[in-house]
C-alpha cells in the first residue's frame, strides 16, 4: 500500500493521477541534475513546471478545506498530504535556487548567445536582464565611466574574454541507464570502459553530457554508491583545522568547485569536526573527517597511517591549523606558555605534519604536488620594519613571531624541492577575516574570503608558481 492508496481510502475524492506522480519524478530528475551538472540545463520543456506550480496550488487549497475537519480519517489524509506538499515545495525550491545561483554566477554568459538564453524560462530571461543591468551600471558608477567609451563594454572579447563560463571540465557523478561505452578524458591518459546499466561513473561533464544528452545515462549526486570509477584523477586534500573557520571554508569551497577533489578534513575535536564534515557533505562536498591534533606525534601518526591505508598517497596538504593570544586568554596562563603554545602549534607542529605527510605527497599521482602554509601579513618583516606600513604595530606578539617562522620553514620545504617543478609550495595570507582567531572581529572580512587565495594555491598546475607569498592582490613582501 503507498501513500496513494492510503489517501484513496482515506478521502475518497482523491484520485490518483499518474500524471502527477510522472511529473514528481521528473522534476525530482530535473532538480538532481540541475544540482549535479556544472552549467545551466534547459528549462523544463512541456509545461513541467506550470503543472507542478499548479498542482502545489490545489494542494494547497486543499488543505485549507480540509483543516478544522474533527473526523480523525481526515485529519491523517491532511497529514499526508501535508508532508506530501511539502516534500514538492522543497524541491521545487531547492530546483529554482540551484538555477538562480548559476545564473547569478554567470549572467553575462548565458545571456551572451540565442542558443544560452533558450535555456533559461521566460521569468529567468527577466530577472537575469534585470540583474545584469544592474550590475552594468554599478560598474559604470563605480569605475567603468573612467575609461575611454571602447573599453566600457563588459563582454569585450578582444584579448581575454571578460564574460566568465561555467567550468565544463569538472567531474559529475551518472548512473547508466542502459550499457554503453564510456569514454573519459584524465589527467594523465583517457579511458574507455565498457558500462553496464546502473553503473554510477565519474566524469568531466563534457564527457558525460553526450551520454546524458543521448539518454544512455542521467546526472546522479550520490556519490557514495558508484562502483567503477572512469578517471578523472581524484585529488586527495588533506586541510588542518578544518572543522571551524578558513580551514572550513576552504573545504567548502574547494569541494563545491572541484568536483574531482576529495577533502579530509582533520580537526583535532571529534564532534565539531563531525558536525563541519555532515554540514558539507549535505552540500554536496566530497569529505571525510579524520582526528588529528597537530601537536601530539601519537596522532599525527594515526592519521597518516589511516591515509596510508585508505588512499596510499596525497596530492594536496593545507596547514591551515593555528592559534594566536586571542585563543590563548585565560589570565592564569604565564607568559611563557602563551608563547610556548603558539609556537609549538603554529610552527613546531606544522613541521611535524608536513614531515610525516611528505612520503604521502611523495606518491601523488597528479601532476602537482601542493603545499599551503597559512601565513599572514602580520609575518612580513618588510611591512614591519616599514615607518609607513599600516602594520608598523606591536601587537599579536608571538602569533606574528610564529608565522614569520612559519615562512622560514616553508622556505626549508620550497628549496628541498626547487629542482622538481611538480611541487608546488607556497605561503598564503587569506586575508583579515572574522574567525575565532580573532575573536570574530566585526571589521573584519566574511571567512568565505580568507579562502580564495588558498583554493587558488591548492589548484595550480604544472605552470604554477613555487615559493611565492601572496595574498588576493598579489605578493605580500617577506
Ligand atoms: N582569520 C584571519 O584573519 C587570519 C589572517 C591571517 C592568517 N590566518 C591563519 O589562518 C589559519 C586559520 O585560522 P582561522 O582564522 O580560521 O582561525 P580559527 O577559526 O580559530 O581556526 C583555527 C583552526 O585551527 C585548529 N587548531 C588549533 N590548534 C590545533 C591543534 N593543536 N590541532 C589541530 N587543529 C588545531 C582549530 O581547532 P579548534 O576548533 O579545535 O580550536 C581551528 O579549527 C591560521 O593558521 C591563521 O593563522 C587567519
Amino acid at each position: 500500500m503507498d501513500i496513494d492508496d492510503i489517501l484513496r481510502e482515506v478521502d475518497p475524492t482523491f484520485h490518483a493521477v499518474p500524471q502527477e506522480k510522472r511529473d514528481l519524478q521528473e522534476l525530482t530528475r530535473a532538480w538532481i541534475a540541475e544540482r549535479s551538472a556544472p552549467e545551466l540545463l534547459p528549462w523544463p520543456p512541456n509545461g513541467l513546471f506550470e503543472r507542478i506550480n499548479d498542482n502545489i496550488k490545489r494542494q494547497i487549497e486543499k488543505v485549507e478545506e480540509m483543516t478544522g475537519d474533527m473526523d480523525p480519517r481526515t485529519n491523517f489524509a491532511l497529514i499526508v498530504i501535508q508532508t506530501e506538499l511539502e516534500r514538492f515545495k522543497y524541491i521545487v525550491r531547492s530546483y529554482l535556487r540551484a538555477r538562480i545561483s548559476k545564473i547569478d554566477k554567470h549572467t553575462l554568459h548565458y545571456l551572451s548567445t540565442d542558443q544560452l538564453r533558450s535555456r533559461l524560462s521566460e521569468m529567468e530571461l527577466a530577472y537575469a536582464t534585470r540583474h545584469q543591468a544592474l550590475l552594468h551600471n554599478h560598474y559604470l558608477s563605480s569605475f567603468l565611466s573612467s575609461f575611454p567609451p571602447q573599453m566600457q563594454n563588459l563582454n569585450d572579447s578582444a584579448g581575454i574574454s571578460m564574460v566568465e563560463a561555467p567550468d565544463l571540465e569538472s567531474a559529475v557523478f551518472i548512473r547508466l541507464l542502459k550499457d554503453c561505452l564510456v569514454e573519459g578524458r584524465g589527467v594523465d591518459s583517457d579511458g574507455q570502459m565498457e558500462g553496464r546499466e546502473s553503473d554510477v561513473v565519474i566524469l568531466r561533464w563534457s564527457d558525460a553530457k553526450p551520454l546524458v544528452k543521448s539518454g544512455s545515462a542521467e546526472l546522479n549526486i550520490n556519490n557514495r554508491t558508484y562502483n567503477t570509477m572512469a578517471s578523472p584523477y581524484t585529488h586527495i586534500v588533506l586541510i588542518t583545522g578544518a572543522n571551524q573557520g578558513l580551514g572550513y571554508e576552504i573545504a567548502k569551497k574547494l569541494g563545491a568547485e572541484h568536483k574531482d577533489y576529495h577533502i579530509i578534513a582533520t580537526g583535532r575535536r571529534k564532534e565539531s569536526l563531525d558536525e563541519a564534515v555532515k554540514k558539507l557533505q549535505s552540500e554536496g562536498i566530497s569529505v571525510e573527517g579524520l582526528v588529528l591534533d597537530v601537536t601530539s606525534d601519537e596522532s599525527i601518526a594515526e592519521a597518516v597511517k589511516t591515509i596510508s591505508e585508505k588512499h596510499g598517497r596525497l596530492d594536496v596538504l593545507i596547514n591551515n591549523a593555528g592559534i594566536s593570544e586571542n585563543a590563548m586568554k585565560d589570565p592564569d596562563v604565564p607568559a611563557r606558555e602563551v608563547w610556548h603554545q603558539i609556537l609549538s602549534t603554529n610552527v613546531v607542529s606544522t613541521a611535524q605534519v608536513t614531515d610525516a605527510l611528505l612520503p604521502l605527497l611523495e606518491k601523488s599521482q597528479a601532476p602537482t604536488k601542493r603545499i599551503i602554509f597559512m601565513s599572514s601579513t602580520l609575518s612580513s618583516l618588510g611591512l614591519r620594519a616599514d615607518p609607513k606600513s599600516n602594520l608598523r604595530h606591536t601587537f599579536y606578539r608571538a602569533y606574528s613571531t610564529s608565522k614569520t617562522a612559519m615562512n622560514m620553514l616553508a622556505q626549508n620545504y620550497v628549496i628541498q624541492f626547487q629542482d622538481d617543478p611538480t611541487w608546488k609550495v607556497n605561503m598564503n595570507c587569506p586575508g583579515y577575516c572574522a574567525t575565532n582567531l580573532n575573536g570574530f572581529n566585526a571589521s573584519a572580512q566574511e571567512p568565505a574570503f580568507g579562502a580564495i587565495n588558498a583554493c587558488r594555491l591548492a589548484t595550480l598546475g604544472p605552470d604554477g608558481p613555487t615559493g611565492t607569498f601572496t595574498n588576493v592582490e598579489g605578493t605580500v613582501p617577506w
